[in-house]
């Protein structure tokens, strides 16, 4: 899952559940027929074909087959195997293959590419107010009532408030989506107009349900903080009280499930839901799914997207929860938002008090009242059950402390995984304080006393239990603080962008620490053995998290401009975000992008960058895209040597601008040629401000644009002039457009690749 509900921020499978899976997988492979003839492993792959006839799915199955059949031997055996034929957005099918088989199908006339299918992990309501959408924002509710916004994830909770239609009217007439009805799915309504499941593979998830219900919470959490209706007295066990609401309560929800427990959300399924929400109608795409791959031509978010983007559908995705390492990102294809996450001013704590009177404010979410004035309390380093298992005892893995050592105590653990609290809980302990240097601006869910403190406090505790013969303390229910904020969360996916050095990600950041929203009531809070914690709304954090927020802001625009194209909802976006600050987040513009979406000043940015299918192309081209590209755009018609020539900064109108230093020695020139868009007053005028620091030079021209009309478009030059030295990693600098209403502002970014 990429939230961070969990601790440490990615859960893995057991090995129990890897067995399970083998054993299934090697049940599927030799059911398919063909095995029998060779023993060379068969996988899934996607095959793609050049453009068709889209108006005859039935035929379009029938080539595939045939094209299958071809290196099949059989028009059974291929038929056989062939899982998923997708005829609507593009041409492609899903079949189990060999790899030879794979080499032979890609070699042929039709065929464009074959890639493996692989599995991806998943990446209140404050959060609204805090950045600056208050519930008496103008609206446009009419419209706002016509916007469909499709969420790739876990599947939804059709029973929860936050879906519920009072008030809706029929969906809108452009909705062509359907609605699975299937076992534990009580179907859709006005507000929850669409609802499907993916899965492909057939494997059976014994821990899900074949079905769109969301057996885990993390799709209907972020449906919800997307587009749910307003939910009074939304709490968790009384925590973060308010009311709980999506950014666009007005708009229709349609779910598309592509995620499953056990086996994560696959190429293929993926593809499946972008082919049924491009059809379907939907307006918005959110993906809280991690990217595998930084080729753009073959990773299924980065594909499906530019094929809806051709259908003038924008993507959001979830830029990755594997910070706060540079390079970390996933999911920065330029057609892409790519969205960060940052915390707001709110923070969950739980004060510790111990017998000598220490006062520890620890941190996380912790929803137990004390039943006694205090508790015994120990050190998992000093109860190790036996001489091995003294090194994981410090950790309190299971089976490694002694249980009646543990028994109604208190135990001080370093934490290395997650359940630890579980672990102490099960053979008897009363609860846990963990010691942790990473990832303190998260507030974990427990399902025991437990919350976490850093490694000072945990010392002065160690010396307080090895220097009293009783030591005790007590965990108190947590309580909210107030905390200053913004500032990006440490586990939020950095830059630069891994895919290419001329492009910057993430896009913009949005809130993605300790959200409030909808959970479903088949999960507990933590899904650890032992929690009897269940609750309508949960607290989770993760890039996940920040994702709806913009594509909610993207619906909100949207309600406002239902014409403008995804680029152009994009530079709203980004050219209005509120800047965050460096000294805050050292990692600047690689943390936060432009900053923090500000919701309000996005439906009226004065300015856009513009582009289209085209810039996207001709941008693939100058990175050196060419012999791949037709993966990607479904046709072998692109020739990138006939695509205008031009310098790679130019390529692609994009509202922000990265230099890499060439190297340490030479002044680095870069030369960017932008276009921008009037969507302000028919007359206006604007002048640029450049900011640069010390070093960086950097000049455009002409240094104002007037406008006498909308939509009239205006180019202008950027010149960065970067000199060598030998300490600049990354620099940021910016480009203001300035009216008397309006900044359209640009974030400038100079660095050096390390290589
Ligand atoms: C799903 O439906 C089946 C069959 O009606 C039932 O046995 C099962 O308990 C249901 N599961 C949940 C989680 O509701
Ligand atoms: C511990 O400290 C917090 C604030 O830091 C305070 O609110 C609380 O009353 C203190 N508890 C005790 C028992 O001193
Ligand atoms: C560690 O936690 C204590 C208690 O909450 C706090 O006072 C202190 O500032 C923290 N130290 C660091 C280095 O974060
Ligand atoms: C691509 O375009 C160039 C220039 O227009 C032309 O010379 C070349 O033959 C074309 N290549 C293909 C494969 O069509
Ligand atoms: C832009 O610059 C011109 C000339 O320097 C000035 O007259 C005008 O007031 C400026 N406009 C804004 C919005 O700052």
């Amino acid at each position: 899952m990429w939230n961070k509900k969990t601790f440490p921020h990615r859960r893995f499978l057991t090995y129990w559940h890897l067995l399970i899976l083998l054993l299934m997988m090697m049940i599927i492979i030799m059911m398919c027929p063909g095995y029998v003839k060779g023993f060379e492993e068969k996988e899934f792959h996607i095959v793609f074909l050049g453009d068709h006839d889209k108006e005859d799915y039935s035929a379009a199955q029938k080539t595939h087959i045939h094209l299958l059949s071809s290196v099949k031997g059989s028009y059974a055996d291929a038929k056989e195997c062939i899982v998923h034929s997708y005829t609507k957005s593009f041409n492609a099918f899903a079949a189990k293959i060999s790899s030879d088989e794979a080499i032979k199908l890609s070699r042929m006339e039709q065929v464009l590419s074959v890639i493996p299918n692989r599995y991806h992990k998943l990446h209140t309501t404050r959060s609204w107010d805090f950045i600056g959408l208050p519930l008496t924002a103008r609206r446009n509710l009419q419209r706002e009532s016509n916007i469909v916004v499709g969420v790739f994830d876990t599947g939804i909770t059709p029973s929860s408030d936050s879906f519920k239609d009072v008030g809706f009217g029929p969906p809108p007439a452009k909705w062509k989506g359907a609605c699975a009805h299937s076992a534990n799915f009580s179907g859709c309504n006005k507000k929850l107009i669409g609802a499907r499941y993916f899965k492909l593979d057939g494997i059976r998830d014994p821990a899900d349900i074949l079905s769109p219900i969301d057996v885990d919470g993390h799709g209907t959490h972020t449906s919800s903080t997307l587009a749910g209706n307003l939910v009074s007295n939304a709490n968790l066990y009384g925590l973060a009280k308010g009311t709980a609401r999506g950014a666009v309560p007005s708009a229709r929800v349609a779910m598309y499930k592509v995620c499953w427990v056990t086996s994560g959300c696959s190429d293929m399924d993926i593809l499946a839901a972008y082919e049924a929400a491009i059809a379907d109608g939907v307006d918005v795409i959110s993906i809280s799914i991690g990217g595998v791959s930084s080729e753009y031509t073959t990773d299924s978010i980065a594909v499906g997207a530019f094929h809806a983007l051709k259908k003038g559908i924008i993507t959001f995705a979830s830029a990755g929860n594997d910070g706060p390492s540079l390079g970390s990102l996933a999911n920065h294809a330029p057609w892409l938002v790519t969205v960060a996450a940052s915390g707001t001013d709110r923070a969950f704590r739980s004060n510790v008090i111990f017998g000598n009177g220490l006062n520890v404010s620890g941190i996380g979410v912790s929803t137990f009242n004390p039943k006694q004035h205090l508790y015994p309390l120990v050190s998992g380093a000093d109860i190790a059950l036996n001489e091995e298992s003294k090194e994981y005892a410090r950790f309190c893995i299971e089976n490694s402390l002694d249980p009646k050592k543990v028994n109604g105590k208190l135990v001080l653990c370093k934490l290395g995984s997650s359940g630890v609290d579980s672990v102490v809980k099960r053979i008897g302990g009363t609860g846990a304080i963990l010691e942790s240097e990473q990832f303190l601006d998260v507030a974990q869910i427990f399902m025991a006393p437990a919350t976490i403190v850093n490694t000072t406090a945990a010392d002065t505790i160690n010396n307080y239990i090895h220097s009293s013969r009783s030591a005790s303390a007590v965990i108190y229910k947590s309580h909210e603080i107030q905390i200053r904020a913004p500032f990006v969360a440490s586990f939020s996916s950095r830059g630069p962008n891994p895919g290419t050095k001329r492009l910057l990600k993430p896009d913009i950041a949005a809130p993605g620490v300790n959200i409030l929203a909808s959970y479903t009531l088949l999960k507990s809070l933590t899904g650890l053995a032992g929690d009897t914690q269940f609750s309508k709304f949960t607290l989770m954090s993760g890039t996940s998290m920040s994702c709806p927020h913009v594509a909610g802001v993207a619906a909100y625009i949207k309600s406002f401009h239902p014409n403008w194209s995804p680029a152009a909802i994009r530079s709203a976006i980004i050219t209005t975000a509120k800047p965050m600050s460096r000294r805050v987040n050292i990692e600047a513009e690689f943390a936060y992008g432009a900053g923090q979406v500000n919701p309000r000043k996005a439906v009226n940015p004065g300015l856009v960058y513009d582009t289209n299918e085209l810039g996207y192309i001709q941008f693939l081209c100058h990175e050196g895209y060419g012999g791949s590209l037709d993966k990607l755009v479904g046709s072998k018609s692109i020739n990138c040597s006939s695509i205008v020539p031009g310098l790679g900064y130019d390529a692609i109108n994009y509202p922000t601008f990265q230099v890499s230093l060439l190297n340490k020695k030479q002044t680095t020139v870069a030369e960017f040629r932008r276009t921008v868009t009037n969507v302000g007053p028919a007359i206006s005028m604007y002048n640029a401000t450049i900011r640069a620091p010390k070093g960086i030079e950097i000049k455009v021209e002409p240094t104002s644009l007037s406008f006498t009309r909308k939509l009239q478009r205006r180019s202008f030059k950027l010149v960065v002039k970067a000199k060598p030295t030998s300490s600049i990693e990354m620099v940021s600098a910016s480009l203001g457009w300035k009216s008397l209403r309006h900044t359209v502002r640009s974030p400038i970014v100079i660095y050096s690749p390390s290589e």
